[in-house]
């Protein structure tokens, strides 16, 4: 589903700040993988998951998505095929709109612009049928504006929106940071749930390692712009939070942290 080969990353080349992330660096995921990727602040998790998207251009090698080199497309032209869920719960979706509005602009995410927008108020009851999928009493609140939800029932929302079309492909990343810990498992669950129904290929950066071991088929931590880790099945199966932890801390007394 996701092949990288050979990604060279270096922001401001040349320039006074240059710091090179990726050098060299191939990673792939299969269809149907949900990978959860750990590691140290700095490692390279968030410009990994912009090069993904698109956000962020690599400096050189290619990036293939379902087989189709992406190395040289935009990112909206990427939007359509990958959702996305950010640490922030207040990023991804428009805070002025509504639920339902919100959810209507996501159908149209990546067309151009016509009056579908208008036309999809008509789907509003389409709408609350998988609103109330989350369980969370959110089908009662369609014309609340998603900036007065709070940062959990937001999350919850942003998933259902980045999920609604179908997509090649999910990104999260830390997007139960900002939760309070019942909450940041309510979300965790949902987003297991989805991935599953859906059957959708996802990555999730998170720094919660019981989360990345217990959920996910594959985990893959990173150490300054490298893969130090990537088990999957049995493997992965018989790994204990304390064995990653282990091999965390290892990592940074060797970086002298
Ligand atoms: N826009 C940017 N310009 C210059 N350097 C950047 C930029 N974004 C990230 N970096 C640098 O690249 C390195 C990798 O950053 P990145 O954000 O990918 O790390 P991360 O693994 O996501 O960390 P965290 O766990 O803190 O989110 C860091 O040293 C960071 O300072
Ligand atoms: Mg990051």
């Amino acid at each position: 589903m996701l092949k990288m080969n050979n990604i060279v990353m270096t922001y401001d080349p040349g320039g006074i700040n240059e710091l090179c992330v990726f050098n060299d660096f191939s990673f792939g995921v299969k269809k149907g993988e949900f990978v959860s990727l750990v590691g140290s602040n700095g490692s390279g998790k968030t410009t990994l998951l912009n090069i993904i998207c698109g956000t962020l251009a690599q400096t050189s090698g290619e990036v293939y998505i379902a087989g189709e080199n992406m190395s040289h497309k935009k990112d909206y032209y990427r939007a359509r095929r990958i959702g996305r869920v950010l640490q922030n719960p207040s990023l991804g979706t428009c805070p002025n709109l509504t639920i339902a509005e919100n959810m209507a602009l996501a159908e149209n995410k990546g067309k151009k612009f016509d009056f579908t927008f208008c036309i999809n108020k008509k789907r509003i009851s389409a709408y609350r049928d998988m609103v109330r999928e989350l369980s969370l009493g959110l089908e009662d609140k369609m014309d609340v504006k998603m900036g007065s939800l709070s940062g959990g029932q937001r999350q919850a929302v942003s998933l259902l929106i980045a999920t609604m079309i179908p997509i090649d492909f999910l990104i999260l990343d830390e997007h139960t940071a900002a939760l309070d810990p019942l909450t940041s498992e309510t979300i965790m669950h949902l987003t297991d749930k989805t991935i599953k129904e859906k059957k959708l290929t996802a990555v999730m950066v998170t720094h919660n390692l019981r989360y990345a071991v217990e959920y996910g088929d594959r985990l893959v931590m990173m150490d300054k712009g490298r893969v130090v880790m990537d088990i999957s099945g049995k493997q992965k199966q018989a790994t204990a939070v304390e064995d990653v932890l282990k091999i965390f801390n290892d990592i940074s007394i060797e970086c002298g942290n």
